[in-house]
């Protein structure tokens, strides 16, 4: 035990010497959106109707603010202004999603619309004219409405839908995009949108459709991954994935240590276990529950859809690195007889009978779903590594919510300095191999169910001006500052250094300072390591 204490504390001091503030040579940043949240245009030069513009035109009250996207950030016409702002921001990658029905206004390829191909392309031109990678997400939840009206993701048939588009997108752009994520995010569009039925694709089925859904995004991303890697990648290289949504989960106290560990593969193993793990399939032990209480309920067969043998084999290994998606952490334990057992993966779980609780006495953003627990992302990186190897873990989101106008966003740069100081211990001392980080967002934008009150943006977006005009936050002086240096450096975290950047006037708290963060992290890790010997 001495020797290991020893190797930790090594480590430990190790860390907060300034070298190993510092990100490897080849670790990349980047900042991320998506098609619908920032667009608008949403019937512009042909475009389509996704569900949407279907579910905000309706007005039922499910978006918070009754607001659209029809307008958003309106970078249909000012990506110029999104492509500035990445290179002021000095992002090595912009990560963008493609709105399918932009491209093929049916969501078939009878018809191919050249002005959304002519968006794309400007757009991918003018990031790589400034030398910043781009990075397209095929599917960010902006379903065609025709194929939603057909079923949408409980339709076998659209592996093959989704497979047609895959096809089209990489023709017309992968002679120049070389990172490539098919899906973003799966579990909420399966398991929080069919559970919760506020959500798209606006239906309410908890029996089956989560799990046909998580079956069929598993197909449809493999099918466009070995299209890729058929048609493509011969002739233009590049890398595949998909965007996973993480929610690590604690144990509440010794008695759920299991139970912690089966809602992981409930969570993460069932979008991973098929493609990552050695054996492909469902993770074992969710395919063992799902059947035993499909049973007691009377089904004659699992709730979770078997894998064939051949389909197995297709889904399995179609990756080419993780993609993750973090912000949450919460615990987990079993309920009380009669506990309601509430909502996967927002409460709880009737399958695992279990309940969800947020961590006790942490901060929240403006996201009251979101605790902020940064230990949790490093926990996360490690047990995907446990699980799945030595893959290369792309961090594809990641971000805090605040609400208003609020320039002087501290908290933010408070968060990002945390989470950045926790992926730097992953690869540091739990060796994980990340290779990049996009924050999540470049610009403000339409949060889903939460319209406009909820702002993620390093730049704000004022969505009352016509032009709306994108004016840089504090934190993304210090996103810039991070990205220069390549390193957690301290000058980036001085309330003196961001305000002499932006000109900012401070309003308040005027001697309040930043924690030292390294003094901080030591202080974390310290008592950690006390307590847990
Ligand atoms: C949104 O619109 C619905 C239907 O018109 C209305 O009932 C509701 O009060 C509105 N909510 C807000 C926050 O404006
Ligand atoms: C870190 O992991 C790599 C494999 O990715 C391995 O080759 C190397 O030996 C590991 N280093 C340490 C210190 O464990
Ligand atoms: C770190 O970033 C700051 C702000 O951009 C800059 O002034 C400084 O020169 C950078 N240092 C290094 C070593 O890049
Ligand atoms: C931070 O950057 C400044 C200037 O670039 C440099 O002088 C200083 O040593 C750096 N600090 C750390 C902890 O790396």
């Amino acid at each position: 035990m001495i020797s290991l204490k020893t190797v930790l504390l090594c480590s430990l001091w190790h860390l907060s010497g300034s070298t190993h503030l510092n990100f490897p040579s080849n670790f990349k940043f980047g900042a991320s959106t998506s098609s619908y949240q920032i667009e608008g245009g949403w019937n512009a030069d042909g475009k389509g109707e996704n569900i949407w513009d279907r579910i905000t035109h309706e007005y039922r009250g499910l978006i918070a603010d009754n607001s659209t996207g029809d307008i958003a950030a309106d970078s249909y016409h000012k990506w110029r202004d999104d492509v500035k702002i990445a290179k002021e921001l000095g992002l090595d990658f912009y990560r963008f999603s493609i709105s399918w029905v932009r491209i093929l206004p049916s969501g078939f390829t009878n018809h191919i619309n050249k002005a959304g191909v002519k968006y794309y392309s400007d757009l991918i031109d003018a990031l790589l004219a400034e030398g910043i990678e781009p990075m397209i997400t095929l599917y960010h939840w902006d379903l065609p409405v025709k194929i939603r009206d057909m079923g949408g993701w409980t339709n076998p048939l659209i592996v093959h839908w989704f497979g047609d588009y895959a096809r089209i997108i990489f023709s017309l752009y992968a002679d120049r995009v070389k990172t490539w994520i098919t899906i973003n995010e799966a579990v909420v569009m399966c398991d929080f949108g069919y559970n919760s039925g506020v959500f798209v694709p606006d239906i309410k089925e908890t029996i089956f459709a989560p799990y046909l859904c998580n079956k069929h995004v598993l197909l449809a991303h493999a099918k466009a991954y070995r299209i890729f890697d058929k048609e493509f990648r011969p002739k233009y290289e590049g890398r595949i994935s998909i965007a996973n949504h993480l929610l690590w989960i604690e144990p509440s106290s010794f008695k759920d240590v299991e139970l912690a560990e089966l809602a992981r593969e409930h969570m993460v193993g069932r979008y991973s276990h098929p493609i990552y793990s050695k054996k492909g399939g469902w993770p074992p032990s969710i395919e063992k529950l799902m059947l035993k209480i499909s049973f007691e309920h009377g089904y004659k067969e699992s709730r979770l859809p078997p894998f064939t043998e051949e389909e197995k084999k297709f889904v399995q290994g179609t990756a080419d690195f993780y993609g993750m998606n973090f912000y949450i952490t919460y615990l987990i334990r079993e309920a009380k007889p009669g506990e309601d057992t509430g909502l996967w993966f927002l409460s709880g779980s009737p399958e695992l009978n279990a309940i969800l609780e947020h961590p006790p006495n942490v901060p929240y953003g403006f996201s009251k779903r979101i605790p902020i627990y940064p230990k949790g992302i490093r926990k996360q990186l490690a047990w995907l590594k446990k699980q799945y190897g030595d893959i290369d873990i792309l961090i594809t989101e990641n971000g805090f919510s605040v609400s208003g106008v609020n320039l002087e966003d501290y908290e933010r740069i408070q968060f990002y300095n945390q989470y950045l100081e926790q992926v730097l211990l992953s690869m540091h001392v739990d060796n994980v191999s990340i290779t990049g980080y996009a924050a999540w967002s470049l610009i403000d934008n339409f949060e889903w169910m939460d319209g406009y009150t909820e702002k993620y943006g390093l730049y704000q977006v004022n969505f009352d001006d016509p032009e709306r005009k994108r004016t840089p936050r504090a934190s993304a002086y210090y996103y810039a500052c991070v990205i220069k240096n390549h390193s957690l450096n301290d000058t980036c975290l001085e309330k003196k250094y961001l305000i002499k950047q932006s000109k900012l006037t401070l309003t308040g708290n005027d001697g309040q300072i930043l924690e030292n963060s390294r003094k901080l992290l030591f202080i974390v890790l310290f008592l950690r390591f006390m307590f847990n010997h």
